[in-house]
């Protein structure tokens, strides 16, 4: 047993979208949030820069005394979490572009992969890639979208023409994999762009049933029925 909170950080608001999911799942457990505002976007960083951000993200939330950690950044994960498996003891989560769930659902048409420019040139997604590639894979790294989404998120809908002029380009799909936590927010905007004709896939409830099963297997499970939620930005 293990009363300690769970961390999740992204460089902003993007896993909040993830958090959701994991407290869905983990009713019990106590979480601190911790947005990277001054490291955003991660997106467009070098390699070098988001694994030093990513340090310092998992530095703040271990003097949190967090006792796991969710990584709730596809490009922050693909960067980095091997390095923090190596380097710290505490189970680690991450989140990846839904390739796969998205390539078993769709069997005949096109699946359009939205990321940051940083995850696409990552060796990790390249692998994810190529394992789960039918040839139907549409690869659209985005340059500033996740950026907009953090300074618009209180008024997503100011997005639509945006969103909307992205996805022309690409109109004849099955799917849809959101490849950025930030872009979880624009499913609406998506969805209508499609009139709800194809399938958005995200990674927030596959990281949320491999946070419990890490957290049951590790011993971590809280025995306290007073959740707590801290924000934290840096
Ligand atoms: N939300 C992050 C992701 O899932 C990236 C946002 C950014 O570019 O900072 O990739």
């Amino acid at each position: 047993m293990n009363n300690a909170p769970i961390g999740v950080f992204d460089s902003g608001v993007g896993g909040i979208s993830t958090l959701h999911a994991c407290m869905d799942a983990l009713k019990n457990e106590s979480f601190v949030y911790l947005a990277d505002r001054s490291g955003m976007p991660y997106g467009n960083k070098s390699h070098g820069e988001i694994a030093s951000r990513v340090d310092a993200c998992v530095e703040t939330l271990l003097a949190e005394k967090v006792k796991a950690i969710v990584v709730a950044c596809n490009t922050a994960t693909n960067v980095g979490i091997k390095m923090l498996r190596e380097k710290y003891r505490i189970p680690f989560v991450g989140v990846e572009p839904a390739v796969k769930p998205a390539v078993e659902a769709c069997k005949h048409g096109n699946i359009l992969v939205l990321l940051t420019v940083a995850t696409a040139a990552q060796s990790k997604f390249q692998e994810l890639v190529s394992r789960w590639d039918n040839g139907r894979l549409i690869i659209a790294p985005q340059h500033d979208l996740a950026e907009q989404v953090e300074n618009r998120i209180d008024d997503i809908s100011a997005l639509r023409c945006e969103v909307h002029k992205i996805l022309s380009r690409y109109r004849r799909v099955e799917g849809v994999v959101l490849g950025c936590t930030h872009y979880v927010f624009l499913r609406p905007l998506i969805d209508e762009f499609y009139d709800g004709r194809i399938k958005i896939f995200d990674s927030g409830v596959g990281a949320a049933k491999r946070l419990g099963f890490l957290i049951k297997e590790n011993a971590l499970e809280t025995d306290s029925y007073r959740r707590s939620l801290k924000f934290l930005v840096i």
